[in-house]
């Protein structure tokens, strides 16, 4: 693979290489100096054609770490804003040497249009509602490291037979289809909650058990995902009410009683507090990993980058033939 364009063509060996190879920068990450030379001399394109604040950040912190020369590109103050096409500015971005391209963009086949384009690796930070590989894989980076804390009882190895509900807007979701993929390739119990309208049409074929309950769906689970509903997606008359979503599908203190007594919560961000989740439950320190999920997105990125511009750099890349 030149790109990482989703979890869906990646091998499960490929998703715990991935994860493997965090494992150091979680550990420089963590020293006072937080710096390695691995990618210096490249120059590394964040190219953001939507907002967001953990993606591009921790993109944008990870390439510096490694000693790239890193530069953001926001769409909002672009040529996109005097009608350049897709193609128009990947073939610019090409032309300047880009040694790889990171792009967020509200189309959802966008980042494979460019990597079709462009000779660099292109890694997709989140393309409408297609896929967000580097959230599933640093949300598993979460898990396995809370796995391994011996926190959870269940889970022998490590992700299989681990039960998992992802509630929220799982039709709209990009960060729900990644995580179901990834967890589902690992061997995870997936369960998925939502209201009927924000179903996606072909959950059948995702090898989950749905749910539109959420009472049902949290009973018993080791980790509960929850999911922000997205306005900026949403069309068609089910606009629900932020009052009555969090009084179905909102994770409460009492409602996260139902799960596991070791369960763990978490949220990709960004959260609407009060809507999908309560601050008391966002906020407990024993059983929220969502802070760490952000510090482990630092570290994951960090792994994407060295891993995917191996070749560009004439190092052998994913450490094993594909
Ligand atoms: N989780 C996530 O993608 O957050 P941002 O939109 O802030 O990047």
């Amino acid at each position: 693979h030149k790109d990482l364009i989703g979890i869906a063509p990646l091998a499960p060996w490929q998703i715990l290489y991935l994860l493997d190879e965090a494992e150091q920068w979680v550990k420089l990450n963590r020293s006072p100096l937080k710096h390695n030379d691995a990618l210096a001399g490249l120059t590394i394109i964040n190219a953001f054609f939507e907002n967001s604040t953990r993606t591009l950040l921790s993109f944008e912190i990870a390439g510096k770490r490694l000693g790239a020369d890193v530069v953001n590109m926001h769409a909002a103050t672009s040529s996109v804003k005097k009608g350049e096409t897709l193609i128009d500015t990947a073939t610019t971005l090409n032309a300047m040497r880009a040694d790889a391209i990171v792009i967020r963009h509200a189309s959802s086949g966008a980042t494979q249009l460019i990597a079709d384009k462009v000779a660099c690796p292109v890694l997709n930070a989140g393309d409408g509602q297609h896929e967000h590989p580097t959230q599933a894989l640093l949300d598993a980076l979460t898990l396995r490291d809370w796995l391994r804390s011996g926190a959870c009882p269940v889970a022998k190895e490590e992700f299989v037979g681990l039960k998992i509900v992802i509630c929220g807007d799982i039709r709209h979701s990009r960060v729900a289809r990644s995580n179901i993929l990834l967890l589902t390739a690992l061997g995870a119990e997936v369960r998925v909650c939502a209201p009927p309208a924000l179903m996606p049409y072909d959950i059948e074929r995702m090898r989950v058990t749905p749910f539109t309950d959420f009472n049902q769906a949290i009973d018993g689970v080791d980790v509960v995902m929850m999911l922000r509903i997205q306005m900026e997606r949403m069309s068609g008359p089910f606009i629900p009410s932020a009052r009555e979503y969090r009084h179905l599908f909102g994770l409460t203190p009492e409602r996260l009683k139902l799960a596991a007594p070791h369960a763990l919560v978490m949220h990709p961000g960004p959260m609407n507090r009060g809507v999908e989740i309560d601050s008391s439950v966002a906020d407990m320190l024993e059983r929220s990993a969502i802070t760490r999920q952000v510090e482990m997105g630092v570290a994951l990125r960090m792994a994407c980058l060295d891993v995917l511009t191996r070749r560009v750099r004439g190092v052998e890349g994913w450490g094993a033939p594909l």
